[in-house]
């Protein structure tokens, strides 16, 4: 039977998940080993689970070992036969106690579809702490504008549904970028606008580049809405400094544009600043969707799908008394709600251990050994790329990946045919730049720095000799 189905759809892409880890999926099966940098997820890549996270996880989620738990705590105290260090904290199982209670229904019921109401508290609460509240300009963050959701992404796709009313309708987004965005464009049958950060400048840019961006598209007779803005960027890596934020800020105001702001990465800045939006906008009345995520930072629980979205200065929907808000209530509740797995770890991301308990230090060593570690294994490839014929990386290391430039491909060769052969010959699965669009004439890949250092050490010999060979063939 052959079926008719929505063009948007067949002609989505999302080289992330593209032809490339599907050629590694078969090499795998024929007995090849690989490994899998095509994509953030560093579980995947043996990174192991915060035990914070994952003790109040299997509490919750299994009450009956709450009980089992404080008897094996009175047993050790009274004995001394089991090291106490080795047990669950008191307040780990104080903590999942007092979640339980809060759930009502435990974590096998469907929950309100924007999330328990304790839970965005939660979110508000870290949103004001991160951002300094406290000096004059800061808006509290709203528990009612927050949506938790299965992941960034489904936020992200919530907002960009709503928008994209037309197929003229637009929105602008960074490339490189991570392609959530133009396959959710593309879905929707709208036009994606490029703007074209400076890769050599370090992925940097200003006005004038979202400028030429935006003139482009209105010439070509484009309804410009919005604005994508990924801080860290992925795949560049790149942190926005402060006058960039407030730049985007400026644009989206004097355009009437709303911002997206893709923060899932704001933990992975090794030493530089985060800025977040929601923090730079003050009392400006641009509309701000911000996201972030449980499956990146330290903690990386791709599978767990825990995110959320934050709304500010929500857009009345022309013709109705609605706003945004009501309509994205509206597509959750069509959801019924987000994974309540999902959720815990949302809550307890916001609410990492305090200073003064239990599980406080052993959560702090697993954090920064992680953090560390990434840093770490991103300097380990960074030296490999010096070795190798015609590639430069530009920037700042920040969010999981690098995305360097192959200037001395072969003629006639793109980064994707690079990419497959470097697969076959090293196992090494990567993704070509033209996965995330690049500006016309380059060519690129993006790595995720995610590997154990032992395995980056062992392949990246192998890489160099592999380039060497390739771009000299
Ligand atoms: C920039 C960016 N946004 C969103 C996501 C998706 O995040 P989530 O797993 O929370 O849906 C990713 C995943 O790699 C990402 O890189």
């Amino acid at each position: 039977m052959h079926v008719a189905v929505n063009q948007n759809i067949l002609e989505m892409e999302y080289a992330v998940r593209g032809p490339i880890p599907q050629r590694a999926a078969e090499l795998r099966k024929e007995g090849q080993t690989t490994i899998p940098c095509n994509i953030g997820n560093p579980h995947a890549l043996g990174q192991k689970p915060i035990s914070y996270y994952r003790q109040v996880l299997s509490l919750v989620e299994d009450p009956s070992l709450i009980a089992r738990e404080r008897r094996l705590r009175t047993l050790a105290i009274n004995t001394e036969a089991i090291a106490k260090s080795d047990l669950i904290s008191d307040y780990v199982i104080d903590l999942a106690e007092s979640y339980l209670a809060k759930m009502e229904a435990g974590t096998g019921a469907y929950t309100e579809s924007q999330g328990p109401a304790f839970i965005r508290e939660s979110v508000a609460a870290f949103i004001d702490r991160r951002d300094g509240l406290g000096g004059s300009t800061i808006v509290p963050s709203d528990p009612d504008q927050i949506f938790i959701t299965n992941g960034a992404s489904e936020g992200a796709k919530y907002v960009i549904d709503l928008l994209l009313a037309d197929q003229r309708d637009g929105i602008m987004i960074p490339i490189p970028q991570y392609p959530l965005y133009s396959a959710a464009i593309k879905r929707c049958g709208a036009v994606q606008v490029n703007y074209y950060p400076d890769e050599e400048d370090g992925w940097t840019f200003d006005r004038a580049v979202l400028e030429d961006a935006y003139e482009k598209a209105e010439q070509e007779g484009v309804n410009v809405k919005g604005i994508v803005v990924i801080n860290p960027g992925n795949p560049t890596g790149a942190v926005l400094d402060e006058n960039t934020v407030l730049e985007v800020i400026a644009f989206a105001r004097e355009k009437d544009l709303v911002i997206i702001a893709d923060e899932v990465y704001q933990d992975n800045v090794y030493g530089d600043k985060f800025i977040s939006f929601a923090g730079a906008l003050g009392a400006e009345p641009v509309p701000l969707f911000s996201l972030h995520s449980m499956s990146k930072g330290f903690y990386g629980e791709c599978g767990h799908r825990g995110g959320y979205l934050e709304i500010r200065n929500s857009p009345r929907v022309a013709g109705t008394d609605l706003s945004f808000t009501d309509l994205i209530f509206k597509q959750a509740s069509v959801n019924i709600c987000s994974n309540t797995v999902g959720q815990l770890l949302m809550y307890l991301m916001v609410n990492p251990p305090t200073e003064d308990c239990e599980p406080y230090r052993q959560f702090m060593a697993e954090k920064r050994s992680i953090l560390e570690t990434l840093q770490e294994k991103a300097a380990l490839i960074r030296d490999a790329f010096d070795q190798m014929d015609g590639v430069s990386c530009f920037g700042r290391t920040g969010a999981m990946y690098l995305f360097p430039r192959l200037d001395k491909l072969p003629a006639g060769k793109t980064d994707f045919d690079y990419c497959i052969k470097l697969l076959e010959r090293t196992g090494l699965c990567t993704v070509n730049g033209s996965g995330f669009g690049q500006k016309e004439g380059t060519q690129h890949l993006r790595i995720a720095f995610l590997p154990p250092k032992e395995v980056i050490e062992e392949v990246m010999p192998e890489w160099i000799r592999f380039h060497n060979e390739y771009v000299n063939s």
